[in-house]
């Protein structure tokens, strides 16, 4: 029913840097596969098959992964390396690649505005490529979102309890339970001081946005950093209709940090072994 997912990466990922003056921060890679690899396959099987990049300056190698190398598949074929294209050619083969330009650093809320003519008037879903999350047990994290949307048919935010000492790092919600896991979101601001923080409920780099939140980001005015900020456009949402937070099952790994990044390649070179 949601099938468009959208990927803000214009970024700098200067906690990469220098790794990241030439590479996107999207393309690092947690094993053999790019951060923005996990992030479409984690799309596509919460059935979302129409990928939207908001991409900057710098980011071309985005484009070029989404699309077919034909001197390497040359190269390859018919050698016992092949196998190793079989993963990115099957979704190049099932999804579509759309790709637009951030071309000032306005902050998520106005890369989010970006992405409109990409999204038309649907709900759709966001993800924060370095934002990495697992669920080994179950759905993944955004197929989870969708099936709360597919009850409640509003905006849904990832949510995790962070340590107090972390919250200036998030967009921190409060609110009332409605269920187990479910938060109606009352109060919400970005990257809070510690004591000013209501509570430790960190949104995470997963939203299913209904299509109002283009109008609302259109009307919301520069906040924290100087920035068009998602959290403050979704606090006028959340005020003005009704906007969840899922505290969802898995693990999150924070790839945009050099200690995060660690933990998700030692996470995955395990799983790998068994
Ligand atoms: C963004 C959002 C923030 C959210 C975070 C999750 O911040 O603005 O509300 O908690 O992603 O990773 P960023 O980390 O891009 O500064």
């Amino acid at each position: 029913m949601l099938q468009t997912c959208i990927f803000p990466a214009a970024g700098y990922g200067t906690r990469f840097l220098p790794a990241t003056k030439t590479l996107p921060k999207e393309m690092l890679p947690i094993l053999n596969k790019p951060l923005i690899h996990y992030g479409v396959d984690e799309a596509l099987e919460a059935g979302m098959d129409n990928m939207g990049f908001v991409t900057g300056r710098g980011k071309r190698a985005l484009e070029d992964y989404f699309d077919i190398s034909y001197e390497l598949e040359h190269q390859i074929s018919g050698t016992k390396k092949e196998y190793l294209l079989n993963d990115i050619r099957s979704l190049i083969d099932r999804c579509t690649f759309t790709f637009t330009r951030q071309n000032q650093m306005k902050g998520l809320g106005d890369a989010i505005l970006k992405s409109k003519p990409l999204v038309g008037d649907e709900a759709f879903g966001v993800i924060l490529a370095d934002d990495l999350c697992v669920n080994e047990e179950g759905f993944n994290v955004m197929s989870q979102m969708v099936k709360i949307y597919e009850k409640y048919r509003c905006t849904i935010v990832a949510v995790m309890e962070v340590p107090k000492d972390q919250v200036s790092n998030y967009g921190i919600v409060t609110g009332n339970n409605v269920e187990d896991n479910l938060v109606m979101v009352n109060s919400m601001i970005e990257k809070p001081d510690i004591n000013e923080a209501p509570s430790n409920l960190a949104i995470i780099g997963r939203y299913i946005l209904t299509p109002d939140i283009f109008g609302i980001l259109e009307n919301t005015k520069a906040g924290k950093n100087g920035e068009i900020q998602l959290t403050d456009a979704l606090l006028t949402q959340a005020l003005s209709g009704m906007v969840l937070a899922y505290k969802f099952q898995g693990k999150r790994f924070d790839c945009g940090s050099v200690d995060g990044f660690v933990e998700a390649t030692n996470f995955f070179y395990k799983k790998s072994l068994c």
